[in-house]
């Protein structure tokens, strides 16, 4: 049994990745605990309502350890009225965008979910986006809650380290969906997993959790020979029968090459990868002047909520990494964590 085996009481050391946005089910969360991985729901996006039904639901179905994952708020840079006004007209359905939630809103809903981790003992907690408070981590910790940060360079691991975080999921750049990054770096380029992991290992003693196009047992040998000691898997995840990826997601992935995805924030505001698709392309030259998170999100919810309807993949968020290339058909999650552990290897 290795370190993080032996901290989540898990038989593999494997996490199904959180995926907001309708992707993460019940039952994916269900399956993956019964496959002996670290089920994960994914806060970000729903009501404290919604999350305490899901938390329910899981800790009824087995007493296997699961994690919430919330989105920590921060604040993005304001935009001005003519700055909204401009992508307004470029949005289609922009005019159908609820308000803008203030800070202070995303805030409360944050510190009512963790009051619903802390009533409902939820065993682990992980965050991305930001460094937690330190009010809601002392809160979780008193409580017997494992914490888990995300990173996506050595120096965000560390402040994670320092903020009391149990063990850290470092996120390379092959990652789909949204990039947990919050330091400002030089330069546009986010590092792949081959350095990040040891880079990672050297300037941290907490447990260091690989992610990012990671999709069989040898990705997860050489995340291990690089020293981490589990790994958080989303992607591969994406095809399950269990996971509510919506069909036209699910066609792209599988008609998609390891090199269609790209980093944009077109359609949030921050940096997350996804399948190219219509609104990328038509909106390249703007990208640099996306509106900051949740701006920008606000305003193409309405467009990304019609184009899933009428099963257009033109104006979805189609998050995937560049794990896709080899995702050729449905599948079930006993199969991808099959493909993913090799059970006669004991670490
Ligand atoms: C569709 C999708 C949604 C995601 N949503 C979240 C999320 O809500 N919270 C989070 O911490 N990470 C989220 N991620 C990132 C994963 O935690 C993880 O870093 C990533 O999936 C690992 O790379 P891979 O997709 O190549 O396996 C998401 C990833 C995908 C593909």
């Amino acid at each position: 049994m290795n370190r993080l085996m032996h901290m989540l009481q898990v038989e593999k050391p494997i996490i199904q990745a959180p995926m907001a946005g309708g992707i993460t089910t019940i039952e994916l969360v269900k399956a993956s605990m019964n496959e002996g991985i670290l089920g994960s729901l994914a806060s970000g996006y729903l009501s404290p309502g919604v999350l305490e039904e899901q938390i329910l639901a899981v800790s009824r179905h087995s007493r296997h350890p699961f994690q919430v994952n919330l989105f920590v708020p921060h604040e993005g840079a304001q935009p001005t009225f003519m700055h909204v006004e401009e992508w307004k007209e470029r949005i289609p359905y922009s005019e159908e965008a609820e308000p803008f939630t203030t800070l202070d809103e995303q805030w409360d809903d944050f510190n009512r979910k963790v009051d619903l981790i802390i009533k409902h003992h939820v065993p682990m907690c992980s965050f991305t986006f930001h460094v937690p408070p330190e009010k809601a981590v002392k809160q979780l910790k008193q409580a017997g809650c494992l914490l888990m940060g995300t990173a996506s360079t050595p120096e965000e691991a560390i402040l994670m380290e320092e903020a009391g975080m149990d063990m850290v999921c470092v996120q390379g750049s092959e990652a789909g969906g949204h990039r947990a990054s919050f330091l400002e770096t030089d330069g546009d380029s986010s590092i792949g997993l081959m350095s990040l992991i040891p880079e990672t290992v050297d300037a941290v003693s907490i447990p260091v959790i690989a992610a990012g196009g990671i999709k069989d047992r040898r990705a997860v040998e050489a995340a291990f020979i690089l020293g981490a000691c589990g790994v958080q898997v989303g992607t591969p995840f994406l095809l399950c029968k269990e996971s509510g990826t919506p069909l036209p997601h699910r066609q792209r992935i599988m008609e998609a090459h390891s090199s269609d995805t790209r980093i944009t924030s077109l359609f949030s505001g921050k940096q997350a990868r996804g399948i190219v698709n219509r609104w990328m392309l038509d909106q390249e030259k703007y990208e640099k002047s996306s509106l900051s998170y949740p701006y920008q999100n606000t305003l193409t919810k309405p467009m990304r909520k019609v184009a899933s309807e009428s099963c257009d993949p033109s104006f979805m968020s189609l998050w995937a990494g560049q794990g896709i290339g080899s995702m050729k058909s449905s599948t079930t999650v006993s199969e991808v964590v099959y493909s993913l552990w090799d059970h006669e290897i004991k670490r």
